[in-house]
């Protein structure tokens, strides 16, 4: 029962199901008045059966907001079969009223879910799997399920673990992903898998990443890059159009070196422009210093260029300045082209010559950053982004897929100064960087690839190493000590060694997906029972401490007792 309205001797009760709602009306005509009376008190959210005839309403009652709005059931029997508390969250809300605090959504969820807003978002979310399982299927892939008690695999978080009782000071791992199983599903000669796999991260947690979450995981064998890639494109393809998109393929591939020039970011939004510029052929002897030493020292002079911001406050500048100062860059230089000509602190460190070579029209707002390509380039990228997300710049198109392609092998990791892998240790070199292994290592380029929509990665994937060989080498320039490889990996070495055919494969964040398609900005929005960004479940309230008993059981003790 979502809601009812008296009207004296009738009621009118608004039935809710997952369809949709309802209205079942109580009138002395046709409802016995024991029945009325009844129906009078129902609390909301009382789980009802009701008898009656499906009438056409009379026209001056017909709701067209509602998709039933043309008929009603003229109730004759009604029976409360599941008596409800008063919600503790309104699930039937006026129009302009607000939704409770999500943490108290989130620990009511039974009742939030019954919100017509979350329930469309679990049925796409179903229609979205099903989809993905008929493509995978008609193209011959076989869905196989690999184990979630398992060993750790390398997905750059920390592993969620879980002690052996009866191995004491033994631990599986829950899967980060299916990674090495899919491929050893390779060697064991299956040929194209597919899974919806969970996987579990211990990481940090935003919007867009739950501890556990879902991929629809791809691997195949005897195949290349492009063709990993025009499976995904058909999976996407089909998954948009099941949301009532039609999108184009192929998707347009760009280089990640290009990317990180054009965008500063591996996963540009491509509905917008203000593409950076690289400005730094056009220093001029008389910049100022700073702007000439940066340049000097190697850096780079990277700008933006944006039509009709000449008119923005000093404030609105201050604000994207520090947007950039928080991503490292010294200081965000700015100019604007007013008819009078060039203004502002950019325009003097340049100088005239040097703005003169970058050139610009009235109304002109450029922005500027020197610096070494690893700060700059990232930097004049979240001015970029910055700059889409202002309400009067629209994006161009509404679907914006790409690739991003030969990401490089290694990257390095900030926190720690060492070398890591950009996404797995599994991803082949580029062939032609694999001379430079030995050499140059860092340098190398992958077979990796991403698929990025409108800003967001919806998944990665590469070509997999097969050549234990090689392998061993990676591990190695990860610096992981010979008895950790044998300790971890030796299952993967041995089976690579056991005649591996060549193979690549792909995983998309499968609630990312469904997020993006139900047009919702958290995950939570797409999942039954997620978690909160602090890793809790509050509605069933996890994780939780344990008894000494079981513990003991486990062979464990809690070193920290007080609640962090
Ligand atoms: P990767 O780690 O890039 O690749 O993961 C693939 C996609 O999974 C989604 N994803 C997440 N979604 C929600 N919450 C998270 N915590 C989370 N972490 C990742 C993202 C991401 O693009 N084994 C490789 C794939 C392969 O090489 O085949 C892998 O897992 O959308």
């Amino acid at each position: 029962m979502h809601r009812t309205r008296s009207l004296g001797s009738i009621v009118f009760l608004d039935l809710r199901d997952r369809a949709g709602v309802l209205q079942a009306t109580c009138d002395p005509r046709f409802t016995p008045l024991d029945v009325i009376a009844v129906a009078g008190r129902l609390g909301a959210e009382t789980v009802v059966e009701v008898d009656g005839v499906v009438a056409v309403r009379p026209a001056e009652m017909v709701n067209r907001e509602l998709v039933t709005g043309t008929i009603e059931l003229q109730v004759t029997a009604l029976r409360i079969v599941g008596p409800a508390v008063t919600p503790a969250i309104p699930v039937a809300r006026g129009k302009d009223e607000k939704l409770a605090a999500e943490e108290l959504r989130l620990k009511h969820r039974i009742l939030d879910l019954r919100r017509p807003e979350l329930q469309a978002n679990l049925i796409l979310r179903h229609r979205l799997l099903q989809v993905a399982r008929q493509l995978m299927t008609s193209h011959g892939f076989l869905e196989i399920e690999t184990p979630i008690l398992t060993k750790t695999t390398p997905e750059g978080a920390r592993d969620y673990l879980v002690p052996s009782r009866v191995h004491p000071g033994e631990f599986y791992a829950l899967p980060q992903s299916p990674q090495i199983y899919k491929q050893l599903l390779m060697v064991a000669g299956f040929d194209r898998y597919f899974q919806i796999a969970r996987c579990f991260r211990d990481e940090d947690l935003r919007a867009d990443r739950q501890p556990e979450f879902a991929q629809i995981d791809i691997e195949c064998a005897f195949v290349t890059q492009e063709d990993v890639q025009v499976v995904v494109e058909r999976v996407l393809t089909a998954l948009w159009k099941e949301a009532g998109h039609d999108i184009a393929t192929p998707f347009e591939r760009i280089r990640w070196a290009d990317a990180m020039e054009r965008f500063g970011i591996d996963k540009p939004d491509l509905r917008y422009g203000f593409e950076l510029e690289n400005w730094t052929a056009h220093v001029q002897p008389d910049a100022a210093s700073f702007v000439l030493d940066g340049v000097a020292a190697g850096g780079k002079l990277r700008g933006i260029r944006v039509a009709n911001g000449a008119t923005w406050s000093r404030k609105e500048v201050d604000a994207l300045a520090a947007v950039a100062k928080a991503q490292g860059l010294g200081g965000l230089l700015w100019a604007k082209r007013t008819d009078a000509g060039w203004e502002g602190q950019g325009a003097k460190a340049f100088g005239a010559a040097t703005m003169e070579r970058i050139g610009g029209v009235s109304g002109d707002l450029l922005l500027a950053g020197v610096g070494a390509d690893a700060v700059a380039l990232p930097a004049m990228g979240q001015v970029r982004l910055e700059l889409t997300r202002r309400p009067e710049h629209l994006p161009t198109i509404a679907h914006a897929f790409c690739w991003i392609v030969d990401f490089p092998l290694f990257e390095l990791d900030a926190a720690s100064g060492e070398h890591m892998p950009a996404h797995h240790p599994f991803t082949a070199p580029h062939p032609d960087d694999t001379h430079k292994l030995e050499t140059a290592p860092w340098e190398c380029r992958a077979m990796h690839y991403d698929a990025v929509y409108n800003g967001n990665e919806l998944g990665s994937g590469s070509i997999r190493i097969t050549d234990p060989a090689v392998q061993e080498t990676i591990f190695r320039l990860l610096k992981v000590p010979a008895d950790e490889i044998q300790r971890r990996f030796a299952f993967l070495l041995d089976g690579l060694a056991a005649g591996a055919p060549p193979h690549g494969g792909f995983a998309l964040g499968f609630d990312r997906i469904a997020m993006l398609l139900a047009g919702s900005t958290s995950l939570r929005d797409v999942i039954a029972f997620p978690k909160t960004t602090a890793a809790r479940a509050l509605f069933e309230g996890a994780p939780s401490p344990v008894s000494e008993r079981d513990l003991a059981a486990l062979s464990l003790a809690v070193l920290v007792k007080e609640k962090s």
